[in-house]
């Protein structure tokens, strides 16, 4: 089976085809970084605008990469949610559009089980059950995955996501955004020993994350400092590790909790480097195995909503037409599939 995948739930266009025999034909990624850099952050009406202008070109272009026509097409997998609505509503009308007029089944895709599925994409890929991180500019969570579709939330943030702490103290570090890449480059250049900053909610029990506090500590570290690029980069390697350790903390707690001997990682913050070392080591260290996803499917893309999609497409799983968008979607709530 061929699905065409469409996802549209923030900042990037992401068209692909995937095929359930030989794999990932083609994909297409259009990412609006520098049309939102000017305001330091995405501007959900001019993200919407542009999916629409971006939007068929893609799915044109993903066509002619892949040498197919809509002929070939068995199915359209969309991002129905969670994300902004204005951008959601591009990519779902665009599908069921499609679906419509080339008389093909569709289903709408859940973004973080697209994100979640990524390291399905690559060779090997991980066996179920696994723990999954999933740790983008929106969501923090672990969740246990026993199955497609069978997902329980072991613990997500409780205010802000890991991206956007990473985005709001690389702004206050006087980084670009989207700051998380920049500040993971700049950490590059810090040395270890200056700055200490919390690991927060490792001290009590519990999978739930916080990390508002820590670009909290930031402000104030900056604040109370003279800050040469030396001093910055210093911050922000020490920074980085915090995150990464208070991850790598609630990861090996929910490991030992659900017994699985499998981690898996995905969303935008698994392509930061630091945490992939950290992580390696403590897998050969505790004995679990780690996946995650090649660097460019950690971001958002199609071919994880492809994917996703096709898989719940050949359970025959539709979206009706005239179903909406869903701007939230709790995760625990998607229907298995067997
Ligand atoms: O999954 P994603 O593309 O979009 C959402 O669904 O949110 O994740 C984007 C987030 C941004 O916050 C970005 O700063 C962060 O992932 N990110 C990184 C790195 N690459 C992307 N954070 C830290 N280190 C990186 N190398
Ligand atoms: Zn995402």
């Amino acid at each position: 089976m061929k699905v065409l995948g469409i996802e549209t739930s923030c900042d990037e266009t992401g068209i692909a085809i995937y095929d359930s025999n030989d794999g990932l034909l083609a994909h297409e990624l259009y990412s609006q970084v520098k049309l939102h850099a000017d305001y330091g952050g995405v501007v959900p009406e001019l993200a919407s605008r542009d999916h629409v202008r971006k939007i068929v070109p893609l799915v044109q272009r993903t066509l002619a990469t892949a040498k197919l026509s809509k002929d070939d097409i068995d199915g359209i997998a969309y991002t129905r949610g969670p994300g902004l609505i204005g951008a959601l509503l591009v990519g779902s009308s665009m599908a069921r559009a499609l679906a419509y007029a080339w008389d093909k089944p569709s289903v709408g895709v859940h973004h973080m089980e697209g994100h979640l599925l990524a390291p399905m994409l690559d060779t090997p890929s991980p066996d179920y059950p696994f723990v999954a991180l999933l740790v983008s500019g929106g969501h923090s969570m672990l969740v246990d995955v026993l199955g497609i579709g069978q997902y329980s939330v072991l613990g997500e943030s409780v205010d802000d996501a890991a991206g956007e702490a990473f985005d709001k103290t690389a702004k206050l570090l006087g980084l670009d955004y989207p700051g998380g890449p920049l500040l993971a480059k700049l950490a590059e250049n810090g040395e270890t020993g200056h700055y200490k900053f919390p690991r927060p909610m490792t001290d009590r029990p519990g999978l739930d994350f916080s990390f508002s506090g820590l670009k909290t500590f930031a402000a104030n570290t900056i604040r109370a400092c003279d800050c040469g690029e030396q001093t910055k980069a210093n911050i922000a390697l020490a920074f980085e590790e915090a995150i990464v350790d208070t991850l790598l903390i609630k990861c090996r707690r929910a490991l030992k909790q659900t017994g699985h001997k499998t981690l898996v990682m995905a969303g935008g913050v698994a392509a930061n480097r630091r945490l992939r070392v950290n992580f390696e080591a403590a897998s050969k260290q505790d004995g679990f195995a780690v996946f995650y996803p090649s660097f460019e499917y950690c971001t958002d893309n199609g071919a994880m909503i492809a994917y996703a999609g096709c898989q719940r497409l050949l359970a025959g799983e539709r979206t009706e037409l005239g179903e909406k968008a869903m701007p939230r979607w709790p995760l625990d709530s998607l229907s298995p599939i067997f």
